[in-house]
């Protein structure tokens, strides 16, 4: 195979450097490796031959590749050495006046068709080309770490960059066996922008004192196929990196609600919980080892009482099938008899204010979570209202721990933990899409790659119905009164209308 650029220069030999240099290696082009710290870029090519070397043994690579790639991968003493290379790479410290000053004096050096990109993941793209005399060929580059393992690419056009440019980048991401997305330039680009709604939703949720840390994790993870609960992945990328992205993207969206961070992990922050790296966060670690609370088991009830269902459930033929499959005496009445459990599944609405519009017994009502198609998930969700009894939360909870599957009873709220959740994630993708950040394609690509999760947003979206996630935030919005919730208008014209979301508008 041909690589599209045949000599390339890395600057920065760090974490991102030297995984590019791999895989740029590996595609066939001439990698010239430079590091400002003397003998860091040697350091860096002994990692990546040992890496290599690895990959021998396991039989990932063959032998006369793995020594075409070594031969392909020489250190740069000075800038002056990549003078011709075709495509000169960026991953230096992340600070807007030293890559300005890195790309001037590259511009100096090389001929006036290298493309010149920057790996950062917070800046401005347009801001560090602002310095160039032909800010046309730069453009970023904004890869994943480990950049081996993480198979997706940003491509970053900033507002003077050339089409030819990017299309150019992301044949060479091909070429590298990744997957390349188009981003314009805005905070966060597409996936730290994407990746928003997950951990502040939950946190949010936590901070209402609606369930704890553990039982959020259970629910995305079991509920909503995340593999990771927020609190869980919090804790793997330490407070020290997660928190300061999350006021980052906030103040550069001029303190945009939906992206508003959280006091709880400030507060941690500041006190050196930070999550595995320390022993302590969300979680306890004992010898690297997650300690999670024992969960709540399911009561034991005797005497199970009648079941009714609010005509005005969500996935009420579900709902009753279940019931039915679960052995529950379902009362067919217009109205619940005095003994039965009343059982509301609404969309984004509390179970309080849900009693109370439909006229229902609160002490007798209990809510369910009905966003995801229960055949699906691994978990059942319940939630009580402030003067739910006591006997009514055990039976429902019984109810439907019948067959085995896990269930978990939170405090009353608007929206369940999963709509919650889902309904911001697919909301924040929205926005981006409205804003034409990315391709709805590119949005779901990046974030199943670059975030891990089950699917893309759009897709989860699809998954739970567009109108039913229009139905969680236009009930949330007048539960909380808060224009966090507001729809985007790009969601909104689709779920009104029942349309896919990812659906690409002609
Ligand atoms: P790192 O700290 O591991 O490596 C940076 C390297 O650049 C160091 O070896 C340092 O000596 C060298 N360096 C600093 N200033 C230099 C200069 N003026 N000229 C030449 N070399 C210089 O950093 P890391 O993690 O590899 O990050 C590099 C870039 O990639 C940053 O812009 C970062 O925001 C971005 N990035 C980092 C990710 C990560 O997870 N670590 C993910 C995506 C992007």
């Amino acid at each position: 195979m041909q690589a599209s650029y045949k000599k390339i220069g890395i600057v920065g030999a760090g974490a991102m450097g030297r995984g590019i240099a791999q895989i740029s290696a590996q595609a066939g082009s001439v990698v010239m490796l430079m590091d400002a710290q003397p003998g860091a870029a040697e350091k860096a090519r002994d990692a990546i031959c040992a890496q290599w070397d690895k990959l021998l043994e396991k039989g990932r690579l063959d032998a006369d590749l793995a020594s075409a790639c070594k031969a392909r991968l020489v250190f740069a003493s000075t800038l002056n050495d990549l003078a011709d290379c075709d495509l000169v790479i960026e991953a230096i410290v992340e600070r807007l006046d030293v890559k300005q000053t890195l790309f001037a004096e590259l511009e100096s050096l090389v001929s006036p068709h290298t493309v010149l990109v920057s790996n950062t993941s917070s800046l401005s793209v347009t801001a560090i080309a602002a310095a160039l005399k032909h800010p046309e060929r730069f453009a970023g580059y904004h890869f994943f770490n480990p950049v081996p393992l993480m198979k997706v690419v940003e491509v970053i056009a900033g507002l003077k960059t050339s089409a030819a440019v990017c299309s150019a980048l992301a044949d060479y991401a091909r070429q590298m066996g990744h997957t390349p997305v188009q981003a314009q330039d805005t905070p966060g680009f597409i996936v730290n922008h994407a990746g928003r709604g997950y951990g502040t939703e939950a946190l949010r949720i936590v901070g209402e004192g609606i369930a704890d840390f553990a039982t959020i994790d259970r629910i995305l993870r079991d509920q909503a196929g995340f593999k990771l609960g927020p609190f869980e992945l919090l804790d793997l990328t330490g407070l020290d990196v997660s928190h300061p992205v999350m006021e980052s993207i906030y103040h550069q969206y001029y303190e945009e609600d939906r992206y508003r961070p959280s006091v709880i992990t400030a507060q941690r922050l500041a006190g050196g919980m930070l999550g595995r790296k320390t022993g302590e966060g969300f979680y306890r670690y004992a010898d690297g080892v997650i300690q999670t609370p024992a969960e709540t088991p399911a009561p034991h009830v005797a005497d199970m009482p009648p079941v009714w269902v609010s005509p005005r459930a969500a996935r009420r033929s579900e709902l009753l099938q279940l019931l039915t499959n679960l052995g529950a005496n379902i009362e067919t009445g217009v109205s619940a008899s005095p003994q039965a459990l009343m059982l509301v599944a609404p969309l984004g609405f509390d179970i309080t204010t849900v009693a109370v519009v439909e006229r229902l017994d609160p002490a007798r009502t209990v809510g369910i979570d009905m966003l995801m198609d229960d055949a699906t998930t691994r978990r059942r969700v319940l939630a009580t209202n402030p003067v739910t009894r006591i006997d009514m939360r055990q039976a429902a909870h019984a109810l439907f721990a019948r067959d085995g599957k896990a269930v978990s009873v939170i405090r009353d709220s608007g929206g369940f933990v999963t709509q919650r959740v889902i309904a911001t994630i697919v909301n924040i993708a929205s926005d981006i899409c409205q804003q034409g950040i990315c391709s709805p394609k590119d949005l779901d690509t990046a974030v199943t790659l670059g975030l891990g999760y089950p699917m893309g947003p759009l897709a989860l979206g699809n998954l739970c119905g567009p109108t039913n996630i229009l139905e969680v935030l236009f009930n949330m919005q007048t539960v909380y009164g808060d224009q966090r919730y507001r729809p985007s208008p790009w969601l909104r014209r689709r779920g009104a209308i029942g349309l896919s979301l990812l659906h690409e508008e002609s």
